[in-house]
Formats: structure tokens, C-alpha cells, sequence
């Protein structure tokens, strides 16, 4: 695969603020839950989205996938602006990117067979008749390693890798360019998550699925991810190609997240391993750069100017001291 591929989805400073009520007679306070991200997903390709909790990751899986359009910035799908849309004019478009949640449980309806399942997509965006669409089902099974038996079955009669393997067929079911993931292995045990992680491997290959690949666990991301995007409080704070980030990395957050995850950066092993204290509220984040109460390189220039996201050494890091971390 080349730098040439085109890409298929993009988003220019993308933004999901919640207003939130503060009690009565006081105004909306909002949540920056998203604040300004932007990337470009090739075809074919996996950029992984890694934070810790309530950073923001599944705030950026519903805006991409327009389940919870975005307040402001712009989306494109297939070079074409879905931003300001309405769902009747998207119609078409939306079906160029699926979703895949974290919960294999709560995301299949319990009284529907897998048959019925795979096939709703089909009845309500395509003119197919029933036994085509059954037809249609058979052959995601099979792409997704479940036997033909199974499809009169219901979700409770699977195992949770199963159920993945059910979700991602039904995710496919429209033939996308993108698959959103979020956190899609980490509900499963650990032997279970290798083979759903190299049924999505094999899947991109052969249909050039983009992924959006959003997880906490850096191995999984070592795994499957060309690109990696680490995210702070509802921002990019790191964003580049795996290797150079994951040999190199530049950002005080990402070598503390990756010093956690040893098997990934060895060389990172004597650093400090959590960053200090709580994840603060993103209704109200600290002044300068976001990370600096929680940083071990923090100076005053940190607690008074933000720092901007700038190339270094071939990737985008904001950090005023990127230069200095390696
Ligand atoms: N509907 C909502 N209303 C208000 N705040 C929200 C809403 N959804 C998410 N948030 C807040 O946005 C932040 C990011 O959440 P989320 O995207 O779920 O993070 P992650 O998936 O990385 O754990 C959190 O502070 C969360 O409390
Ligand atoms: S700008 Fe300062 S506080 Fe922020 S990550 Fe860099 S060194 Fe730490
Ligand atoms: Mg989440």
C-alpha cells in the first residue's frame, strides 16, 4: 500500500461540546468533550485512537459516525462534505462508515435471530427480496467465521467473540469504506481478542476496510494500527505513523501511557508509569497546556500557554518541550 491511497474519511477540527445544567438559576456549563481533532484515514488503512478513559474516544466514534453529528468542523466521506446535512440527504453517504461498539451484548437486539440481524440493514437501504437477503447473510457468516447452521440462532447462544464476529457482519453488511471500532476487543478475554483482532485484519485486506480503531490497550494497538492518534481531554496531543510514534515518543502523555505498557517501548521502562493525580473535568480544564498538573516536565510557561500541535521529527505532537523528550 502507497501514501496515494485516497482518502476516505476526514475531519477538519472537529468539535462536540455538551451543554450540561448546573443546578437552578445557574447558567449551562459545557463540556468539551471534543475540541478540536483532525485527521485523514487512507483506504485500506487503521489509525487507532488511544486515551485513558473520558478523554474523549467515543465522543469522536459518534461524531464521525454521525450518530451524534458533531457541533462544529467539518466531515468528509469519500472527499464529500457531510457536515450540515440532514439524515433523509445522507442517506447514501452514511452507509460509507459503520460502527462496531465495545458491548457485544448490548448491541444486538436479544430477539433477533443472527438472520434477521444481518439482514435489517439490507431491508430498509437496498430493494433486495427476502431470500436474497438471506442469502446475502450466509455469506457474511461465512467471511466472519460462523457456519451456516448458526443463522437461526439468537445472540444469547453465542460466546462474546461470536457476538463480535456477529456485529462486525452486520457492520458489513453495506459494504463501507470505514468501520468505526470502539474499543471492540476490550470486552473479551485475552485469547479471544487476538483472533477477533486478526479477523478485522484479514477483513481489511481483502474488502481495503478503513478502520478508526479506538482503544486504551497500546499492545492491541501495536497490533493492528499504521497511524496513531493520542488523545488528551477531548484533544490530539500526539498524532502520527505507529512506528515513529511508538519508537520515539515525543509527548509526556504518550510516554507515560506506552512506560505502562512495557512490551511496547522497552526503553521506556525506568519512566514514571501513571500520570499524577485525577483526570481532570473537561468542563473546566486546567489553563495553558491541559496536561501541565499532571506532567513530571511541567514549567510555568506550561501553566500559562497552551501549546500549539506542530510537526516534529514526522509526527504532530503539542508539546512545548517535544524537542527535549527522547
Ligand atoms: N451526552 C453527554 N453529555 C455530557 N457530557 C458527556 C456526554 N457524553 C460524554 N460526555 C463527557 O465527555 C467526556 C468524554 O467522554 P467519552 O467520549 O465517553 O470518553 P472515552 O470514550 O474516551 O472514555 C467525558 O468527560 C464525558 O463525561
Ligand atoms: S507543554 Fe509542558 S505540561 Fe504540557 S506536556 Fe509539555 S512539558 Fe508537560
Ligand atoms: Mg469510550
Amino acid at each position: 500500500m502507497t501514501a496515494s491511497q485516497p482518502i476516505v474519511l476526514q475531519a477538519d477540527q472537529l468539535r462536540k461540546h455538551y451543554g450540561v445544567a448546573r443546578g437552578l438559576f445557574k447558567p449551562q456549563a459545557t463540556v468539551r468533550a471534543l475540541d478540536g481533532v483532525s485527521f485523514a484515514l487512507p483506504a485500506g488503512r487503521t489509525l487507532a485512537v488511544v486515551g485513558e478513559s473520558g478523554c474523549g474516544k467515543s465522543t469522536l466514534a459518534r461524531a464521525v459516525t454521525l450518530i451524534e453529528p458533531p457541533t462544529d468542523g467539518r466531515l468528509l466521506y469519500d472527499g464529500r462534505d457531510v457536515s450540515g446535512h440532514t439524515a433523509a440527504e445522507l442517506k447514501s453517504l452514511r452507509r460509507t462508515v459503520q460502527m462496531v461498539f465495545q458491548n457485544p451484548y448490548g448491541s444486538l437486539n436479544p430477539r433477533k435471530t443472527v438472520g434477521s440481524i444481518l439482514a435489517e440493514p439490507l431491508v430498509i437501504n437496498t430493494p433486495m427480496g427476502k431470500a436474497e437477503r438471506r442469502d446475502r447473510a450466509l455469506q457474511m457468516m461465512a467471511k466472519v467465521g460462523l457456519r451456516p447452521d448458526q443463522i437461526d440462532r439468537y445472540p444469547h447462544m453465542f460466546s462474546g467473540g461470536q457476538r463480535q464476529r456477529i456485529a462486525i457482519a452486520r457492520a458489513l453488511m453495506l459494504n463501507p469504506r470505514v468501520v468505526v471500532a470502539d474499543e471492540p476487543v476490550s470486552a473479551l478475554d485475552v485469547s479471544i481478542q487476538a483472533q477477533v483482532l486478526n479477523l478485522l485484519m484479514d477483513l481489511q485486506e481483502e474488502l481495503e476496510l478503513a478502520y478508526l480503531f479506538i482503544s486504551h490497550d497500546l499492545s492491541v494497538v501495536r497490533h493492528i494500527a499504521d497511524a496513531v492518534m493520542v488523545m488528551y481531554l477531548g484533544r490530539p496531543v500526539e498524532h502520527g505513523p505507529k512506528d515513529v510514534v511508538f519508537s520515539r515518543p515525543r509527548h509526556p502523555y504518550t510516554r507515560i501511557l506506552m512506560a505502562a505498557t512495557p512490551r511496547v517501548n522497552p526503553e521506556l521502562r525506568g519512566e514514571r508509569v501513571t500520570p499524577k493525580g485525577e483526570l481532570p473535568s473537561p468542563l473546566n480544564p486546567p489553563p495553558g497546556c491541559h496536561f501541565h498538573r499532571r506532567c513530571p516536565h511541567a514549567t510555568d510557561r506550561c501553566s500559562a500557554e497552551v501549546p500549539a500541535l506542530r510537526d516534529v521529527d514526522g509526527r504532530l505532537v503539542a508539546c512545548h518541550y517535544a524537542e527535549q523528550m527522547a
